[in-house]
């Protein structure tokens, strides 16, 4: 009984997680760690709950298929947390689409982009975004998830 109510209290955020990083564990493990995706967004869920808040999860390949998940988030998320892949460094139609919904989201990467190639090293989602966190490998999604928290607490 007192659980249900706990769970009823608790907001939802969005995981969103672009193209490629499906292939987290053996995709350029020098790079991007050996852990898979599923092992981390369980990690973030799993973390999320002990601060008060439930994370759903969605990875697409597809650019059209994250603007579709972020504008149905509008109808029951608190806030976004997004790794868009390459699509950070291209798409204005995402930038868009987080710019158009509203929620309060926060930009992630398990790489550092500044410390890699010139053209990673502009994100257009960027200044829609309210933080980034980015070079922290797995962990990047973990802070991401705290600093939701910490966001949403000080939000009505
Ligand atoms: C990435 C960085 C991007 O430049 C790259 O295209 C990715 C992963 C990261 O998490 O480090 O797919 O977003």
């Amino acid at each position: 009984m007192f659980q249900r109510v706990q769970l009823s209290l608790m907001r939802a955020i969005l995981l969103l997680n672009g193209p490629n990083l499906n292939l987290l564990g053996t995709r350029e493990p020098e790079i991007y760690g050996t852990e898979t995706l599923e092992a981390i967004v369980e990690r973030a869920a799993a973390y999320a709950h002990t601060l008060g808040l439930e994370l759903r999860h969605v990875q697409s390949n597809h650019e059209g298929a994250l603007i579709d998940a972020l504008h149905e988030a509008r109808s029951w998320a608190s806030g976004v947390i997004i790794n868009a892949g390459a699509y950070t460094h291209t798409s204005v139609a995402l930038r868009d689409a987080i710019r158009a919904v509203g929620l309060p989201t926060i930009e992630v990467h398990l790489s550092n982009i500044y410390a890699r190639e010139p053209f990673r090293h502009t994100s257009l989602i960027a200044p829609v975004c309210v933080g980034q966190i980015s070079g922290f490998g797995a962990e990047s999604y973990l802070l991401a998830v705290q600093a939701m928290a910490w966001l949403l607490q000080r939000m009505p």
